[in-house]
């Protein structure tokens, strides 16, 4: 595995860029929000409730004063919401040069549907990023050196794509559904780079995860004591939220990340550590034939089409 001497203060200049960041007012998507913010990026908030938007806003723009910051309406268990935010985003007319696919939920205990009806793991991890990221691709494709990174998570290495239930409709098992949901992330990003570079496009797709870190994804999880401890123990024993924040820094702007790339904490089996290196890619996240079937069941079901070969 090979280890990048990469940190925070590598991060090169982000002024003039513009980011859009989903999940930015929570764990991992708000550190990227505020770091690009720092680094003097346009940031762009998608935020699926208005008042922790802006709650997020006035809490980087106390660490940064002069912040360039968007607030975005993006619920991602509404497709109509996805296409309204893009909507919004491409009336700008403003070349986009980050996406970072950020938000997501974690194993809710009885199977949920988004208001479209899917599997809310697969719906909102999934199927909203890949109608976002095809959605907002035209803007993307106008700034110089364009990147889409998406962060998948080491459970993908427990994943597979059951394409016989993809949707868990006959059996609901949360950990099953949510590494389905983060393997699912992780080849789109990879087909993604696949079909830009086939494609002749400028955009390059990148992946990361942030090792395990007690961000309220992994803490807000049943009653308040298992929650409590929960945090205790993914505190004392796993990464910082900073610390998992970097690797979709190091993704985003490092000159040394490459499109088809997949990065990580390299501590302690990739959960922890704030030295940024080449991440585990499961043997199955490989599997192109399954990757194309995974894309155009994606197509299917969010009815947007892009890059197809
Ligand atoms: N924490 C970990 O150890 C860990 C490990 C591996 C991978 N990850 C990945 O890291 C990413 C970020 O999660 P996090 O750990 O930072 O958790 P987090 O603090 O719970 O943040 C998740 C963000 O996603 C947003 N979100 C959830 N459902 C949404 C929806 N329907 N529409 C729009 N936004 C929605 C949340 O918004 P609200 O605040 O409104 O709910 C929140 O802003 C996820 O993709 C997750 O799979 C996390």
């Amino acid at each position: 595995m090979a280890r990048i001497a990469w940190t925070l203060k590598d991060m090169p200049s982000q002024r003039g860029k513009r980011a859009y960041v989903t999940g930015a007012n929570s764990g991992f998507g708000y550190q990227t929000a505020l770091e690009l913010a720092r680094r003097g990026a346009t940031v762009v908030l998608a935020c699926r409730d208005a008042s922790r938007g802006q709650e997020a806003m006035r809490a980087i723009r106390a660490e940064v004063h002069d912040a360039l910051l968007e607030l975005a309406i993006l619920d991602l268990g509404s497709l109509a919401s996805v296409r309204a935010a893009a909507q919004e985003e491409l009336a700008k007319h403003a070349p986009l040069d980050l996406l970072v696919n950020n938000a997501g939920l974690m194993t809710p205990p009885t199977r949920q549907r988004t208001s479209d009806g899917f599997e809310v793991q697969l719906g909102t991890n999934v199927l909203a990023h890949f109608a976002l990221t095809g959605l907002l691709l035209p803007a993307i494709e106008r700034a110089p050196a364009p990147r889409v990174v998406t962060l998948a998570s080491i459970a993908h290495r427990q994943g597979r794509i059951d394409f016989d239930d993809v949707q868990s409709e006959k059996a609901y098992v949360p950990m099953r559904a949510y590494a389905q949901s983060k393997l699912a992330n992780l080849m789109l990003a990879l087909e993604l780079e696949r079909r830009l570079r086939r494609g002749g496009k400028r955009s390059v797709s990148v992946a990361c995860h942030p090792g395990v870190a007690p961000t309220n994804l992994l803490t807000n999880v049943g009653p308040k004591w298992i929650a409590f401890v929960r945090r205790w123990v993914i505190t004392a024993l796993s990464n910082s939220v900073p610390g998992g924040a970097l690797p979709t820094l190091f993704a985003a702007t490092a000159s040394e990340a490459r499109g088809g790339g997949y990065y990580g904490p390299q501590g302690l089996g990739e959960v922890r550590g704030n030295d940024v290196g080449e991440a585990t890619i499961a043997p199955q996240a490989t599997d192109e034939a399954i990757a194309a079937r995974l894309w155009a069941t994606c197509e299917e079901l969010t009815a947007v089409r892009f890059l197809d070969v």
